[in-house]
């Protein structure tokens, strides 16, 4: 939630700052705005709405006064002062509100009363109700609803403090200042913050909420995930929890919040800029889901070792920590929540251990039974989810062993974690997740494998079975893919429905929760996932006529009376006037006579076909949406990481 950027360089710094929010605007897209320090004195734009309104409205300034083709960056007759677009050093933000509604008042940067520090925030500020009374005590007036506005008011009082007791001014005191402020707040934040009277430098500091260090050469970036920064710099610094950090030009300083020195993790980022481009495709989301086949190719690279063991990737675990577990539990929201269902089937059936799904979200306040022979599973694309790190913290404070799967380097879960598999999706920019969900599901597979191998139930030879199994996926991706443009058509005669229900059974399941949580957050329509079997417990009187009914059918070569079964599921719901949607596997034809509409996805193993028979599903949400006129890679009321509880 929110998108921030910093840059210090040599370069004008409105440019890149822009450019890095547009990278991070799947993070929030309520408003944006930028404050740069020009020649002593601090300029600022903001708005509501997406970048392009700030966009907009800066018009040419993003190219500065010398614009590399000589052109003039300004209407004749302006001034030719230091513009916005002149300065080398600013900040930037993109918003998903949380206090105060979507408006230019409340739009970041806020500003101190003298407008000479201005400050961006992602998170929420949980005692600022305190520190506004306090603040109003001492006469400032609050001009916006925000708790973050708090902030600039206390890092300017704590400027004049320092300044006031000798302090020599520059970049040192913005971080001194900094700290200080800090140390009052509560909650989860990351704070960036310039001051037009110490140019050259940009603060931050973090707390249960991202901030990752790009370092360039005479220049450096501060933003909330590496996309922001990564056509300019693959180097960057991982910070830990509770640091202050202070970027000049030439240099990178870390404290903790009481300036102790301290130490980022230096990681190099492999995802090259064009990932996180269009590149071509309409949308993200379309781009997305045609990197499937990739993505899960590249989850699965390298995982095998050659005496047929499974790599994990950082280990904080021994085998015997694994042997000892006794339970699992897979915490995890939304669509990685539906990895997990799926996973729960694999686990429970390659090693015999018992294993829970939660939404992370609930985990820790029903008291989970949980202890030190305790394997938790935190799944999360984006690695910063609130409800997924404070379900993992509430599991280690237990003293359950953590094992994440992420897809971001840098981010807080793996981090926090014992051990991590890290899905090699690469960014995932669209909010509805399609290939996360994929390699989020390799991963499981690769886990399931992994216990199952030290505990002894599973041979090399049998882990390397599945894991070749895994290897064929991508090929299949790219047929089902290829075969696509009937669920294209299919999705235009959708677009007009009131509902569309969802319906599988055993892995099938997920797949159908999966595919109503697409069309839900896409197209906002009324759609429902269901286990087939509990329809007639209910849900089957939201059956009428014509209502679109997709149907996620088993192999009929794998368990058979699984397959039966839901084949008289979809009897029951057509009997009753549905339009049925069934996707089932090549060579099906016991389905035929009772499928309105049918896609055939390539034959796999039962366990694996959630990675094949989710695809469709992608599409048509994406297409109905898209036939709808919905904003596809930014749904309302979303943001791709959810960074508040
Ligand atoms: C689904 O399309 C969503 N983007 C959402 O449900 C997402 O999966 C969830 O918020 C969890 O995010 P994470 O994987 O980054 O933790």
């Amino acid at each position: 939630m929110c998108g921030i950027v910093g840059y210090v360089g040599a370069r004008p710094a409105l440019g890149i700052v822009l450019d890095g929010l547009r990278r991070l605007e799947y993070r929030g897209y309520d408003s944006a705005g930028v404050a740069i320090v020009c020649d002593d004195e601090l300029r600022t734009e903001k708005r509501a709405g997406k970048l392009s309104n700030l966009e907009k409205t800066l018009g040419d300034e993003r190219f500065g006064s010398a614009r590399a083709d000589g052109a003039a960056a300004r209407p004749l007759g302006r001034p030719p002062m230091v513009g916005i677009g002149d300065g080398t050093a600013g900040i930037g933000h993109t918003r998903w509100a949380t206090h105060g509604g979507p408006t230019d008042r409340n739009a970041h940067p806020h500003l101190s009363r003298d407008g000479r520090i201005a400050v961006i925030h992602n998170g929420i500020i949980e005692n600022f109700a305190k520190l506004v009374a306090e603040l109003e005590a001492d006469g400032v007036e609050f001009v916006s609803d925000t708790d973050t506005e708090c902030v600039a008011h206390l890092l300017a009082a704590a400027l004049t403090d320092l300044r006031a007791v000798g302090e020599p001014d520059g970049p040192q005191l913005l971080a001194a200042a900094m700290r200080r402020v800090v140390q009052r707040l509560e909650g989860a934040f990351t704070l960036l913050a310039v001051d037009a009277g110490i140019p050259g430098a940009v603060v931050g500091a973090r707390r249960n909420s991202p901030l990752v260090v790009g370092r360039g050469v005479g220049e450096h970036y501060l933003a909330s995930d590496v996309s922001a920064f990564i056509e300019h710099t693959r180097d960057a610094v991982e910070l830990g929890q509770d640091q202050v950090v202070l970027i000049t030009a030439g240099d990178i300083e870390i404290t903790d919040f009481f300036g102790a020195p301290a130490l980022g993790r230096d990681f190099h980022i492999d995802w090259d800029a064009s990932a996180a481009e269009k590149g071509g495709y309409d949308y993200f989301m379309l781009k997305e889901i045609a990197e499937q086949p990739q993505a899960v190719a590249d989850t699965l690279l390298g995982r095998l070792t050659e005496a047929g063991e499974i790599m994990l990737d950082e280990v904080r675990l021994t085998d015997q920590d694994l042997r000892d577990a006794d339970k699992i539990f897979i915490i995890a929201c939304g669509t990685a929540y539906h990895s997990g269902l799926v996973a729960k089937y694999a686990i429970e059936h390659w090693t015999r251990i018992p294993c829970e799904v939660e939404l992370a979200s609930e985990f820790r306040y029903r008291d989970p039974v949980l202890d030190r022979s305790t394997l938790v599973v935190a799944i999360s694309q984006s690695g910063e989810t609130m409800d997924t790190l404070m379900a993992l913290r509430h599991a280690k404070e237990q003293k359950a062993r953590v094992l994440a799967i992420c897809n971001t380097n840098g981010s807080t879960i793996p981090r926090e974690s014992d051990a991590v598999l890290y899905t090699h999706g690469g960014p995932e920019i669209a909010v509805a997740s399609t290939k996360a969900f994929l390699t989020q599901l390799v991963a499981c597979y690769l886990i399931g494998l992994h216990l199952a191998q030290v505990r002894g139930i599973k041979y090399a030879d049998e882990v390397a079975a599945v894991v070749s199994q895994l290897h064929q996926v991508p090929d299949r991706l790219r047929q089902v893919l290829a075969e696509m443009e009937p669920v294209r058509q299919l999705a235009r005669e959708l677009a007009g429905a009131n509902q569309v229900l969802f319906i599988g059974r055993h892995v099938g399941y997920p797949v159908a929760l999966e595919g109503a949580l697409k069309l839900k957050e896409l197209a906002y329509m009324h759609a429902e996932g269901f286990a087939a079997g509990e329809l007639k417990h209910g849900p089957i009187a939201l059956i009428d006529e014509g209502t679109p009914v997709v149907c996620v059918v088993p192999s009929p070569a794998g368990r058979g009376v699984l397959h039966d079964k839901i084949v008289s599921n979809i009897q029951e719901v057509r009997a009753r006037g549905a339009r049925t949607v069934v996707i089932a596997e090549e060579g099906d034809t016991a389905v035929v006579p009772y499928a309105d509409d049918l896609i055939y996805v390539p034959r796999t193993p039962t366990l694996l076909a959630p990675l094949l028979t989710t695809v469709p599903l992608q599409v048509l949400a994406c297409e109905i949406a898209a036939a709808r006129g919905h904003d596809v890679d930014q749904p309302r009321n979303l943001a791709k990481s959810v960074t508040v509880e």
